[in-house]
């Protein structure tokens, strides 16, 4: 048997987790061979692929990003090398010439999508579901969350003891563009007093009134707010545009807007730090490797029952797995009523609204 093995969209710390889980499972259990295509789909139009075995994944459990390389803009059915084009013929060819029996694709929800539709054309894929949004449809985590959260959970609990000895407004930024889990669960990590999501416009009102109490009482706020957040009536996002990107829009700076918004509002002194990309490098911490492992673990077994066409999936304690089409280009935003959301409110914690 052999098998192909991709990783796309944004890196997570993970991945390289599960390309050791899969490679080694397979190599162990019905002694195949294991390709990895190099940076995304991306690999599969240039050709790019390097040997997967015992040597190549020793050592990389712990590793941040893909020892792979990844791709986030490139998807064969619009390749943006070839003006938008459906190439998608081109990586199946390849994918043939190469003999891939199956094709393991870790990635999000765009990745899911690409997969679904290279299924849907006869290659045999199973997915394994990346992303620190833990924003994919029919699991319950995505592995990298759980990393993600742990750095702005450590990034809180700094700007607390900063926030609390000059009596500041402290503002963190975190990743999540259509999804706050990060912000969440990151903001009930790190005790903010603040936490403002893209399911849910906040009032500025809110936020001045949440902070004014806590000026007047315990002397300095925490606020925790997602990339994705916007301010009621905006209706708009705080973003660039970049030029000639097939993802124009980079979210990025609703922390600063937000900072200037309250500033002249409030006594205190207000500063906004932009976690970025910070979120998503460095090592995962040991939930997130336990569970890329059983992640990676269970596509090979899928691989080599023949289950194609799905993506492994957490339910509750769970690995199972759950078809392409369920998963394909969609997104969990959290649920209205969600339990965290209502213990968040029982706490005091302001969502701004
Ligand atoms: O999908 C994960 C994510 O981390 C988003 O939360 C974020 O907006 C985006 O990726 C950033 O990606 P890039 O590396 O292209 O800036």
């Amino acid at each position: 048997m052999h098998v192909g093995i991709l990783t796309g969209g944004g890196d997570c710390p993970g991945l390289n987790a599960v390309i050791r889980a899969v490679t080694l499972a397979l190599i162990n259990e019905c002694r195949a061979s294991v390709t990895g295509i190099r940076r995304g789909f991306l690999g599969l139009l240039k050709r790019e692929v390097s040997v997967l075995d015992k040597p190549a994944v020793t050592g990389i459990l712990a590793q941040g990003g893909t020892i792979l390389g990844t791709h986030n803009r490139c998807d064969p059915f619009h390749y943006f090398g070839a003006g938008g084009a459906d190439v998608s013929g081109q990586a199946l060819a390849y994918a043939r010439e190469l003999g891939l029996d199956a094709l393991v694709a870790i990635g999000g929800d765009g990745t899911m999508a690409i997969a679904h539709k290279l299924s849907g054309l006869g290659l045999p894929v199973v997915g394994v579901p990346k992303t620190i949004d833990n924003d994919l449809c029919h699991t319950d985590r995505s592995f990298g969350f759980d990393s993600a959260v742990a750095v702005v959970a450590e990034a809180l609990d700094r700007l607390e003891t900063t926030a609390r000895s000059h009596g500041r407004v402290m503002i963190a930024e975190t990743m999540g563009r259509y999804a706050g889990w990060i912000a969440l669960e990151g903001g009930m990590a790190g005790a903010a007093d603040v936490i403002l999501l893209p399911e849910q416009p906040y009032q500025l009102d809110a936020v001045v009134q949440r902070c004014r109490e806590r000026e007047a009482v315990e002397g300095y706020t925490l606020i925790c707010v997602a990339e994705g957040a916007m301010a009621d009536g905006d209706g708009l996002k705080v973003a660039q545009t970049i030029a000639d990107s097939p993802d124009p829009l980079r979210l990025g700076g609703v922390g600063a807007v937000l900072a200037r918004q309250l500033t002249p509002r409030l006594q205190s002194e207000v500063r906004a730090t932009l976690l970025g990309h910070v979120q998503r490098g460095g090592s995962p911490t040991p939930f997130d490797r336990v569970l890329a492992t059983r992640f990676g673990w269970h596509a090979a077994e899928l691989v080599q029952a023949g289950g194609f066409g799905r993506m492994v999936a957490l339910h509750g304690d769970r690995v199972t797995s759950v078809g392409l089409e369920l998963v394909a280009g969609r997104n969990r935003p959290i649920p209205a009523g969600h339990a965290m959301l209502a213990a968040a409110r029982g706490l005091g914690v302001s969502l701004g609204v």
